[in-house]
């Protein structure tokens, strides 16, 4: 599929008018009438402008098969666009002529146009990879199909632009959700380091990937110990570097990524239910996510330093594994009492903050984790937890999920809940004794290594990383943060 952006007219089998229920709304189906050879009064009653409605019209005009008025509401925010606009190109991928025309020009909708571009992309996803019975036949995005957008002559080459990073972020974040949908048995810590090496190939990026051995000299005892119940799929512990430094006339700000990579967790010894424990093939999210932002950003040539760690491991069940009662050491030299082999998320990330901070010193470190189903009870499914010690830094993430659509709320860390985390005989124990507040007392255990640096958040994203959507009826992958922190670091 080809994206054009023209402010001309031109011969398209079908357009897709965007219209927003406004004061305006009559006047714009009345145009869309006279020039489609339709009824007005028809597309009047039929039609109201609601978000994600959609009427499909068939015009008397020669050359000009279908119309389509998709409704935006009121006023809709970026994720309304994206999903709209997905689920449009979803569902109708099929049936679409080669040759379609959006039109942003009546509504005034190019400011828009990276969401609009970044939902009709994400359209092209499928997640039936392993069906052997794969029906043939052409859609409209892999025929040679173009898709253009109109817009004003005076907003051309912004719209330019911004379509170009709306179908970038969606081919990014297309890959990342086929890996975050890879089931377990296809994706352990070596095929995650195989992606990342091939990723930084492509893309142009360092990538250092330590293996068990190379963990063991490091002393990366946390991510080795949740890893113990793996014998034939050891940990692996992933180091990205990409920096546009060379290219820039001042230094960059370094930015330092930390992503939760369990390829699956079944909770270890403290085993999890059957319920919906094969949703945890996604408990690599987080390492998605910062695959996907360096990957991006080195896409885009973000005029930025980034630095991924991401420890990887399973978190499984063994005769060798971890076990509750067991008290670790750790790459910072503290010492952590496992109470709870379930919480594993911030025992890895416990060793990849610490080696974050100690060997990069980042301006800003963040780190991203499908952590606590705790998150999940207090968000739901429509935003992240966030949690920072650094309020500039949690306002400017605030608003980035705001602008963004993927969507962040703060939870607080203060140090009233800090002794819910004190072990009797380590220096911190991976889990309170009372059962409340896990989504803030599993940061409060994150705070202790990131040693004392002023500027991090922590975004719990275990309700975002695997989400409902129209590409199956079971969750699948969202790439959730790869959109939210490039649009952060485009900003910086
Ligand atoms: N990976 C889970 C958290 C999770 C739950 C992610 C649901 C996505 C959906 C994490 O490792 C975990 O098991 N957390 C436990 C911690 C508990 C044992 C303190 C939880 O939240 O139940
Ligand atoms: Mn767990
Ligand atoms: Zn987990």
């Amino acid at each position: 599929m080809k994206i054009n952006i023209s402010s001309q007219l031109n011969a398209p089998q079908a357009i897709v008018y965007p219209l927003l229920d406004n004061e305006k709304l009559t006047e714009s189906l009345s145009k869309i009438a006279r020039q489609a050879g339709l009824s007005s009064e028809a597309l009047q009653r039929d039609f109201k402008a609601g978000l994600k409605e959609i009427l499909p019209v068939y015009p008397a005009r020669k050359g000009l098969d279908k119309v389509y008025l998709i409704g935006l509401g009121k006023t809709p925010k970026p994720m309304d666009f994206i999903k709209v606009f997905r689920s449009f190109f979803y569902h109708n991928k099929k049936k679409l002529p080669i040759s379609i025309a959006i039109d942003l020009k009546s509504d005034k909708l190019e400011s828009s146009i990276e969401y609009i571009v970044n939902g009709a992309c994400l359209a092209e996803y499928e997640i039936g990879v392993f069906k052997t019975d794969k029906k043939e036949g052409t859609d409209f995005f892999s025929a040679e199909s173009a898709l253009t957008i109109y817009v004003s002559e005076k907003n051309k080459e912004k719209a330019q632009s911004l379509a170009v990073i709306g179908k970038e972020t969606a081919s990014t974040q297309i890959r990342i959700m086929t890996l975050v949908d890879a089931p377990a048995n296809r994706k352990y810590p070596e095929k995650m380091a195989e992606y990342a090496v091939k990723s930084g190939e492509m893309y142009g990026f360092d990538v250092k990937v330590f293996d068990e051995r190379e963990c063991e000299s490091l002393g990366l005892g946390a991510l080795l110990a949740v890893g113990k119940g793996s014998t034939e799929n050891p940990p692996r512990f992933i180091v990205l570097e990409y920096n546009l430094s060379a290219m820039a006339d001042k230094p960059l700000k370094k930015i330092g990524l930390v992503g939760k990579g369990v390829t699956f967790d079944t909770g270890g010894l403290s085993i999890k239910g059957a319920g919906s424990m094969s949703y945890m093939k996604s408990d690599m999210g987080g390492a998605g996510a910062v695959l996907g932002t360096i990957e991006l950003a080195a896409k885009l040539k973000l005029p930025v330093h980034l630095i991924g760690v991401i420890p990887v491991t399973e978190n499984c069940v063994d005769g060798n594994a971890l076990k509750p009662s067991d008290v670790i050491n750790t790459y910072s030299g503290k010492t952590i009492e496992v109470i709870d082999t379930d919480a594993e998320g911030r025992i890895i990330l416990a060793d990849g903050l610490s080696y974050i901070k100690k060997n990069y010193e980042p301006e800003v470190i963040i780190d991203l984790a499908t952590l606590t189903g705790n998150c999940i009870a207090a968000l739901g499914y429509n935003a992240a937890g966030l949690l920072s010690n650094n309020d500039d830094l949690a306002n400017q993430l605030f608003e980035v999920g705001q602008l963004s659509g993927e969507k962040l709320w703060r939870l607080p860390l203060w140090d009233d809940y800090k002794d819910m985390m004190k072990s009797d005989i380590a220096d911190v124990k991976n889990l309170s004794s009372i059962p409340i507040a896990g989504a803030i007392t599993a940061a409060k255990f994150l705070e202790i290594f990131i040693d004392g640096h002023s500027n991090w958040a922590h975004l719990d994203i275990a309700g975002m990383a695997f989400g409902d959507s129209e590409y199956g009826s079971m969750k699948s992958g969202t790439a959730f943060g790869v959109r939210l922190l490039t649009t952060w670091l485009r900003g910086l």
